[in-house]
């Protein structure tokens, strides 16, 4: 049984550049909470922009999936307090060493931060691991890789919609469940092929789902911000 009290909401910021993130942003001050900086947008415009969004009031989930040497991955880790983010990503498959320094490294410089862990990219599928050596199911996988962060003292894990029951009932009920592919009911697919409406999620446990193109691209952003979190009420 998952203990989570409420889901949250958080933007996938996946914007074309700084000033049009900023502009949107500005339009759901006070009503959206969480906002999530990726790859993308953290490549072009690095601490100064999370720091921006953090003044602005926002939460901050910075997905940039570390995988390196354990104390390469815990420098970093020290290097990002100065912005005081509350969510971060790193890649399981870096071993449970490397999930121990991110662990201590946030610990020490930056206890309010929640580490997630990613298992199995949802763009790597059976042949593909294969490929890699790795001779079981995809499901095993992300149950492996799942429980060795977990009990690394990684906070919690990213999941797709898919395997949010699954990681549920096999882990810790504090574990956090953080779940992209999600559509509001009618809301265009996208590239996206397995996918959940906000409640759906909500039900099975996920504590944070993240909505991007849902938002970005509808024609009154906040609007659909307000609905989403009105139905995860
Ligand atoms: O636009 P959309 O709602 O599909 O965006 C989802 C966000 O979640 C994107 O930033 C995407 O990179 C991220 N994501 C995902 N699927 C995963 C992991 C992350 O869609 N398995």
């Amino acid at each position: 049984m998952n203990q989570h009290k409420h889901t949250e909401l958080i933007l996938a910021l996946d914007c074309p550049n700084r000033t049009e993130a900023l502009k949107l942003l500005k339009t759901m001050q006070g009503s959206l909470k969480w906002v999530k900086i990726g790859l993308q947008m953290f490549t072009a415009y690095g601490i100064p922009l999370a720091k921006e969004i953090k003044a602005m009031g926002f939460n901050i989930f910075l997905d940039l999936k570390l995988h390196d040497i354990p104390n390469t991955v815990a420098k970093a880790i020290d290097s990002l307090s100065e912005v005081s983010i509350d969510l971060l990503t790193i890649h399981a498959i870096g071993g449970s060493e490397m999930c121990q320094f991110a662990a201590k490294a946030r610990d020490a410089s930056n206890p309010n931060l929640k580490l997630l862990a990613v298992t199995v990219l949802t763009s790597m599928n059976q042949a593909q691991l294969e490929q890699l050596n790795i001779h079981t199911s995809v499901e095993s996988q992300v149950q492996t890789l799942a429980k060795l962060s977990t009990q690394s003292g990684i906070d919690g894990i990213v999941a797709s919609p898919l395997e949010l029951a699954m990681l549920r009932s096999e882990l810790d009920p504090s574990t956090l469940i953080v779940t992209p592919g999600i559509r509001p009911r009618g809301a265009d697919l996208n590239e996206q092929k397995r996918v959940m409406t906000p409640e759906e999620a909500s039900k099975l446990g996920a504590n944070f789902i993240v909505v991007g193109r849902p938002i970005l691209n509808s024609p009154n952003p906040s609007e659909t911000v307000q609905s989403i979190l009105k139905s995860l009420k």
